[in-house]
């Protein structure tokens, strides 16, 4: 391997967003080693990472960031100046069967991670930054009317957004005792290519395909905020190089959905991709128990990042579900890997019998 003067940290690159993120930092970074540390657990898939996986500035190492020994090695041997954080337990729904996976990769993975980049860079901060990867989930839950803003105060209403709103605190907290140079951003919830199939838009393409009962909480009515995952990505090289320290950016689509209208516009694109008749996958919608403490509204006001940073989606709704939907459709063979065992277990767990 080539010797590199500057490393990334990107943790959690083998998952969701973090593989877009990893192939842009990959593609346009070709100075930097870019470092990708993930624990593969059920979500993290290195099949996302195919295309790139033969790149010089590209190493993936297998392992918990709530592993101090793992994490301090790979600041020993690498010129490691930035660390993007994106590593996490991410599912709602598990975290309320299981909150303690969350507090440890979450909160304690996040602190060791920090204790590592202390160590490693002492006092010579100049040109080092740790940047926190957030939810707007820590903001709680709104009602019918207003938008999340970087000032509105942390109300996290799930074990999943009490975990990622606790690592926050911690990362302020260690700019301000520590001085470590540091930058959060709080997004909206991101849909796209290699979304592991647990979540709303990538599980609804699944049953569809399979004629299979689509599961929508309560009465559809809660509302998220959408964001195409790759205008994500390019937020977060934006952030990364160009964000203020110390700062927050919340970053969003502009683009609130309601669950029902979602998944029956899902439906309708599917069908048509599919060259099925009209209306057919709206038949498969089937209202089911609600999750518990299921928050109503996410939405977001991004008017900071717009402002500072220049940045804005750029995919529009239509063309992101559209390209979504053929690439689920066109990559059947990655759902069947990734739905494996486990998957299957905890499917029956949370809907029961298919
Ligand atoms: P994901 O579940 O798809 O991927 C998480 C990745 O982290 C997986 O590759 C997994 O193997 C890895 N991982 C989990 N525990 C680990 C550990 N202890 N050590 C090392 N690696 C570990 O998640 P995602 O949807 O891509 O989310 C990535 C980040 O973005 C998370 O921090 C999440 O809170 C945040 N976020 C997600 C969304 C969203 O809509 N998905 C929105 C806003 C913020
Ligand atoms: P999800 O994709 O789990 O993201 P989050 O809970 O982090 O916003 O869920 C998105 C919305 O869809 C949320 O309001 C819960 C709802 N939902 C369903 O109605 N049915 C499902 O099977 C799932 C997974 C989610």
């Amino acid at each position: 391997m080539p010797s590199f003067r500057e490393a990334i940290l990107i943790t959690g690159g083998a998952g969701f967003i973090g593989s877009h993120t990893v192939r842009r930092f990959v593609n346009n970074h070709p100075d930097k080693l870019i470092i990708n540390l993930d624990k593969l657990t059920y979500a993290g898939n290195l099949e996302n990472l195919r295309d790139i996986e033969g790149k010089e500035n590209y190493l993936f190492i297998k392992g918990d960031i709530a592993d101090t020994e793992v994490v301090e090695k790979i600041f020993r041997e690498h010129p490691v100046t930035g660390v993007i954080h994106l590593a996490a337990e991410s599912h709602v729904d598990r975290s309320i069967t299981d909150p303690m996976a969350f507090i440890r990769t979450n909160v304690i993975g996040t602190v060791t991670l920090m204790n590592a980049a202390r160590k490693a860079w002492g006092d010579n901060l100049s040109g080092k930054r740790f940047y926190q990867i957030s939810t707007d989930e820590v903001y709680g839950s709104l009602g019918p009317e207003g938008r999340f803003t970087e000032e509105t105060p942390y109300d996290p209403q799930s074990p999943y957004s009490a975990s990622k709103a606790s690592a926050d605190h911690f990362v302020r907290a260690y700019g301000n005792t520590y001085g470590l140079p540091f930058v959060i951003t709080n997004c909206s919830n991101n849909y796209g290519p290699y979304q592991f199939p647990e979540k709303l838009i990538p599980l609804t393409i699944n049953n569809i395909l399979h004629e299979r009962p689509i599961p929508v909480y309560g009465q559809g009515e809660n509302i998220r905020d959408w964001l195409y995952v790759e205008d994500h990505a390019q937020a977060i090289e934006l952030v990364y190089f160009n964000g203020r320290e110390g700062r927050t950016y919340n970053i969003g689509g502009d683009n609130e959905w309601k669950n029902i209208d979602l998944v029956k516009k899902l439906c309708d694109i599917t069908d048509r991709l599919l060259g099925r008749p009209e209306g057919s996958s709206r038949r498969l919608i089937t209202f089911v128990k609600d999750r518990a403490g299921h928050d109503l509204r996410y939405a977001i006001d991004a008017s900071r990042i717009r402002r500072e940073l220049g940045w804005q989606p750029r995919t529009s709704f239509d063309e992101g579900l559209t390209r979504t939907v053929r690439w689920y459709l066109d990559n059947t063979e990655w759902l069947e890997h990734v739905i494996s065992g486990e998957y299957e277990k905890y499917y029956e767990k949370q809907y029961g019998r298919r």
